[in-house]
């Protein structure tokens, strides 16, 4: 190093700083779930059914799914219109069918899944849309389902980590308000924890009167790939 100048080791060290600064901004920016063209390469290149988290059975068994839709609605249980937000390629659209609900509509953003999502569930009357949770209340009408399920659909905004996730949340939630039925439910499935969901949104639409969050539990998964243990929470909305 002692024939460079100072002045050319300043340059390089400015060079490898810059450097390194864009390879954590890109690679924070390949990582945005919220980011449309992420999922779209994504399921590009890999869309193998999987569900994030965990699936409808054990769902079912840890947190009573079931039994809670048939308290709301025992007249009409499997009857009921139901919306899976960011299905993705998860099953649990065809779990559902499978036990019976007949009224299923199921949305992601992503056109290159919505379009694999046709072709695997053919047989069946699941209702796959491209939609925007921005533009739900666009798409459908007002009072147009009794449950909404979602499940890693809503972490998608909630892990992106900028100052604005809790305006983009509210949107959503108006947007959720709106196309359920009077004492409409939403299931959320979560691995954000309630502290988190209480100051980035919930207290905001229990103090605006929107919702009422009827209960928080969590259990354990265990992830597909590397099977470390992580807490998963479910939320159980009511509309105001
Ligand atoms: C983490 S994946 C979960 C997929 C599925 N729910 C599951 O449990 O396996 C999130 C999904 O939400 C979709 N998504 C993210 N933001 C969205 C938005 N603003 N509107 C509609 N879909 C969105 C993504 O395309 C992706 O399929």
């Amino acid at each position: 190093m002692a024939f460079l100048s100072s002045q050319t080791i300043i340059i390089i060290i400015i060079i490898l700083c810059i450097l390194y600064y864009l390879h954590i901004y890109f690679k924070k920016k390949s990582k945005d779930f919220s980011n449309l063209s992420y999922w779209e390469g994504r399921y590009a290149l890999f869309s193998k059914r999987m569900d994030w988290y965990t699936n409808y059975t054990q769902l079912n068994r840890d947190f009573g799914l079931d039994e809670l839709i048939k308290l709301n609605y025992p007249s009409k249980t499997y009857k009921i219109r139901i919306l899976e937000m960011g299905c993705g390629n998860s099953t649990l659209s065809y779990d559902l069918f499978k036990k019976g609900f007949k009224n299923i509509t199921a949305i992601d953003f992503s056109t290159v899944i919505i379009k694999k999502m046709k072709e695997y569930y053919k047989d069946t009357n699941i209702n796959f849309n491209v939609c925007d949770f921005n533009y739900m209340n666009i798409y459908f009408e007002e009072n147009s389902f009794d449950l909404i399920i979602e499940k890693a659909g809503l972490d998608s905004i909630a892990t992106k980590g900028t100052d604005d996730v809790p305006e983009l949340l509210y949107k959503v939630f108006k947007n959720i308000h709106y196309i359920l039925c009077d004492k409409g439910i939403l299931f959320s499935f979560s691995s954000k924890n309630i502290e988190f969901w209480k100051k980035t949104i919930y207290n905001r639409l229990e103090n605006e009167k929107l919702f009422k969050i009827m209960d928080i539990k969590k259990t354990i998964f265990r992830t597909e790939v590397n099977t470390i243990n992580m807490n998963l929470y479910f939320f159980y909305l009511k509309k105001i």
